[in-house]
């Protein structure tokens, strides 16, 4: 059975475990505390992370702006993964998303990682450019969307 994962919004509280899971996901290249403190304050309401406060497994930001979101970065801890945290994350941004009217969400992602590129398409996510030289040691991205059901559908 899968496993069921509570879904909130990220408090201070979580930072230090945030950051934890963005260094041991993403090393050199992890956000920094000012950059999460940003995400914060700024798109708060999607800002989520799955588990109880201090035992927190992932976490996934999502930002709005003029009507368009863009999944800005997710990442579980390398001891949690494949047991559907990220999934339980998606599904909440995509629900909180279809309640606030957005119709499409957007994202980028390396070309070479592909557990992220299967999570993506198995959620519906299409590649649609190729965004060349967009990470900063001059790597490529793959831009992706997908449709946001309106609540109901
Ligand atoms: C990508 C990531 C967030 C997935 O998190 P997760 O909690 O392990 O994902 P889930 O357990 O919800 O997996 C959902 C689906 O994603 C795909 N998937 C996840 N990990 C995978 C892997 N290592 N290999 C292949 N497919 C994978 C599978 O389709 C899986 O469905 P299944 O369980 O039915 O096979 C995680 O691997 C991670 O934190 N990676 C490092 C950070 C990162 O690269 N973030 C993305 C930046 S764009």
């Amino acid at each position: 059975m899968r496993t069921q994962y509570m879904i909130r919004r990220a408090g201070l509280a979580d930072l230090d475990r945030i950051l934890e899971i963005e260094r041991s996901s993403f090393g050199h290249e992890a956000y920094d505390r000012k950059l999460f403190a940003y995400y914060q304050e700024r798109c708060g309401d999607l800002f989520l992370v799955s588990g109880r406060p201090g035992r927190v497994s992932g976490y996934m930001v999502t930002c709005v702006r003029g009507g368009r979101a863009e999944l800005v970065s997710v990442a579980v801890d390398p001891a949690c993964r494949q047991k559907g945290a990220a999934s339980a994350l998606l599904e909440s941004t995509l629900r909180r998303l279809g309640r606030r009217g957005v119709s499409r969400l957007g994202l980028v992602v390396r070309v070479n990682n592909r557990p992220a590129l299967a999570f993506y398409e198995k959620y519906g996510f299409r590649r649609r450019r190729l965004a060349r030289g967009y990470y900063e040691d001059g790597g490529d991205g793959i831009a992706m969307s997908r449709a946001i059901p309106s609540p109901g559908n």
